[in-house]
Formats: C-alpha cells, structure tokens, sequence
C-alpha cells in the first residue's frame, strides 16, 4: 500500500481534535441524543460502536465493515442525508482513525469540585442574578457559585463545583432553581442546574467540546437555551439535562439565545453579526431579525414585552423587536430596531434590564463605567464610576433600587439607581494564607 511507511510515521488521529469536528458539522444535527435518525447517535465512541438498528456504526481496526464509513462513501453516499457530502480527506481521516483502532482520547468529564478555591487575590467575579422572588443574590467565582441574601448582602452560600469560567447565571422563573452555564474553552461546555433550597447540583452535563453562552429559561421552566462555540443553539431539558433541540444555523459562535413568544420561539445572536429567529421545537430558521452590521456580543430578553437587547461589536446596546421582518424588506433597513443607547469606546462588557423592564444597565470599556438608562425614552438616569477595571456582570435587586456590579477587580459594588452613588463595596470572599 502506497503511503503506508509514511502514515506510520504520522501521529495517529485525534477523536477529540479531528473526528469531533467533522461528525459535529456533518452529522450532529440528525444524530444527537435528542434527535436520533435511524436509532443513531454520533456523538460519542461508546455511541459510535453501539450504532443503531443494523448495528455497530464502528468497528475498529476494520474500516471497511464500518457502516460509517460506508454511508459516506461511493459516488452517491447515503450519508449526510442533507448537506454537503464529506470530502475525500475527510473520509480518509474518518478511516484512518478507525484503522488506527478508534481511540477515544475525549477528556474525562469534570471533576466535582468539593472544596471551596482558597484565594490570592480577590476573584475575578462574572455572571450575577437576583432571584424573581426577591431573596438571593448569586454571583459567578472562580469555580463556584457565591449567594448572598438580597436585602443584607449577607453570603450565605459557597456552590462549588461550577464550570471555570461561567458565562450566565440565571434563577429559574419560580426561583426555586439556578441555571449555571459556562465551560472550558476548548474542551467542554457545561449546562448546570442547582437547587436553591438545598445547594445542590440537580444536574450537570457538558453536552459540547467548547464553551457554552447565555441561558434563558423557558416560562414554565422546563428547558433552557444556550448557545456555542461550536455556532449552536441547544435546548435542554431543565430536569434531566437532556438536549432536545440542537440547530446549527450560525456561521460563528453563538453569544446568546433567549426564548420568545411564550417559549414558542428562539431569538439567537452570533460573532456572525445575526440575530435569527428559530422555531423552538425543531430549530427551523424563521428569520434574521437584524441588519447585520455587527457581531452580536451578548443577548438578554427583556423580562416583560417581546423584546431583546444586545450588545454589539459597535460597543453600544440596541434593543430589538423579535418579530420577522415584513416581507421585501430592504437589506439597507433595519425594521426591527428600536433604540440604541449610549456608546462606549472600546467594547460593552456587561448589560442588564430591571425586572419591570423600565431601566437597562450597561457598562463598557476602557473605563469600566456603568451606565442606567430608560428604556423607553433613552434618557440617562446615572453614571456609576468608581470601578478599577472591566465590569463582567450586573444586576438590578428586585425593586429596581439597587444595582450591583462586579468584574475584573473582585469587589462586589452596589449602587443606589435613582443617584449613582455607591452604597457598599467588599470582596466577597476570604483570602487565603
Ligand atoms: C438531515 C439529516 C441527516 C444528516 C445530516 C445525517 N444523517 Fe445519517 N441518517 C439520517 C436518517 C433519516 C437515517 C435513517 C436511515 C435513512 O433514512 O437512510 C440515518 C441513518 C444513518 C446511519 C445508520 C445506517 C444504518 O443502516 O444503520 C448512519 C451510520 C448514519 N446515518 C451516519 C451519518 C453520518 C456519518 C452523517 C454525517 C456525515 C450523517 N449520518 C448525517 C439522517 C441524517
């Protein structure tokens, strides 16, 4: 066999690194756990020997009786199903790999953190939420959730065992629950439900090979959306983590995704500059909502009228109706856009509505200032100076009095709206020895 001496000498093929990415492109979308055409499941090696009804997809060492290879191969090969049919060099990597003996070189699912981090330094602090019901704040650390009592600020609770960077946390519709989606870019996404009573993790699953973004609920919070790295949209079963939707309809990675129109609809926004519309159930595009100018940074619903606003590559946050286009719209126009508000120089790095939906929160580099403005009119309400460094996440308290900030300098800050002046600051944990 001509190459044979030289295929010895190449390192052998990586399942993680090469194979992921071609079933993930290719195949993923029919052949999910939550979407199994023909009894298949691609996603993983174990999954992979299982194959479907006629048996095994993989047998290694043996690519000829592989029906994966088989079903992509030949003049006309039966597989994808819709799409552009793998090229040569991908099938010959998908045969090597199986030669070679199909090796799973995945990396081992996280461990479970049970020991709270000891601090150097004060945390970075991230992802922040208030619960619908006025009780808890939680906030992003490194590796673990922190909860303090809404009106105190009193900690009352380490969560260890989050993702290392955590991208959103999010309480569920009857406060009863906490999304917590994040991961390590690269090498997994995680999407993870905590239980606020008891503190613990109802579910953990990383259900991608690269960081996952936003978390929305749905309103009766049954499922959650997320978006990828990997340029997906998911929906995930908020009870059992399983994913019931996957749609790869973005050419980038996916910022942020929401539901809309009674959890019937979902808004998605990617570095590809779109905001998309997608039929929820089965992810079929409906719409792009947005005149693409810019990469759309961070996506968050507004909590009372069929809206979103995001931040954008443009460093300004614009808030959106969620509904298609009119027929013949004018690509120079932009239909659905409401307002735009103020600009920062160099990048928005965090954005937040008040629970009545009347106020937006932003804040931007390079001067770490965060802003309040009315929705309706855009009138500014105050600055929040202060801060030394980016700001990565923000919340309003329930009635809208408060807001608290916190970001690249570990120190959790609280405003008071109506004047911008600052209540309270402390790092919200220890340092260690
Ligand atoms: C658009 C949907 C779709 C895509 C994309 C897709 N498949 Fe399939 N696949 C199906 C359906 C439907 C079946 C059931 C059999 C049939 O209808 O041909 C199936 C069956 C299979 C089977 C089982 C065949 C058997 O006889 O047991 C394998 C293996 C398979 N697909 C591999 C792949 C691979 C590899 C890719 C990517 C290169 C892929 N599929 C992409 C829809 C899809």
């Amino acid at each position: 066999m001509v190459g044979l001496g030289f295929q010895a000498l190449a390192a052998e093929v990586s399942y993680h690194r090469e194979v992921v990415p071609v079933l993930q492109r290719h195949c993923y979308g029919c052949h999910h756990p939550g979407k199994l055409k023909g009894d298949v499941d691609l996603t993983s090696v174990s999954n992979l020997l299982k194959g479907g009804k006629h048996g095994a997809a993989v047998v290694p060492g043996d690519a000829a009786k592989s029906v994966l290879i088989t079903e992509v191969s030949g003049a006309d090969p039966a597989m994808p199903k819709d799409g552009d049919r793998l090229s040569p060099q991908q099938v010959e990597l998908l045969e090597r790999w199986i030669r070679e003996g199909a090796h799973d070189d995945s990396p081992p699912a996280p461990p479970v953190r049970t020991e709270s981090p000891v601090y150097q330094a004060p945390p970075v602090l991230g992802a922040m939420d208030f619960s619908g019901d006025g009780q808890w704040l939680a906030v992003a650390a490194y590796h673990e959730v922190l909860v303090f009592e809404a009106g105190t600020l009193r900690r009352v609770g380490r969560w260890v065992g989050s993702p290392a960077r955590t991208d959103t946390v999010r309480f569920s519709p009857d406060s009863k629950r906490l999304a917590v989606v994040g991961g390590d870019p690269g090498v997994r996404g995680e999407v993870q439900v905590w239980d606020v009573g008891s503190g613990k993790a109802l579910v953990r699953v990383a259900p991608s090979q690269d960081s996952l973004f936003g978390g929305d609920w749905s309103p009766d919070g049954t499922r959650l959306v997320v978006g990828g790295a990997d340029r997906s949209v998911r929906v995930i079963d908020s009870g059992t983590g399983r994913e019931s939707m996957r749609a790869m309809v973005h050419s980038d990675w996916v910022l942020g995704a929401v539901f809309a129109q009674g959890g019937s609809r979902l808004i998605s926004g990617s570095r590809d500059r779109s905001l998309r519309l997608l039929e929820a159930s089965n992810g079929r595009m409906l719409d792009v909502l947005n005149r693409e100018t810019e990469p759309v940074v961070r996506l968050i619903r507004h909590p009372k009228e069929d809206r979103v606003a995001f931040a954008g590559g443009e460093s300004r946050v614009r808030l959106y109706k969620t509904e298609a286009k009119p027929p013949n719209t004018d690509p120079g126009r932009d239909p659905n856009l409401v307002r735009e508000f103020d600009s920062y120089g160099d990048g928005v790095t965090a954005v937040a509505f008040s629970a009545d939906g009347l106020r937006l929160a932003h804040a931007g580099i390079p001067d770490g200032e965060a802003r309040i403005q009315e929705v309706d009119s855009g009138k500014r309400v105050s600055t929040l100076k202060g801060h030394e460094g980016p700001i990565f996440g923000m919340a309003f308290s329930v009635d809208g009095a408060r807001l608290v900030t916190g970001g690249y300098e570990g120190q959790l800050r609280v405003f008071e709206v109506s004047t911008g002046k600052l209540l309270t600051n402390f790092c919200p944990v220890e340092m260690g020895r």
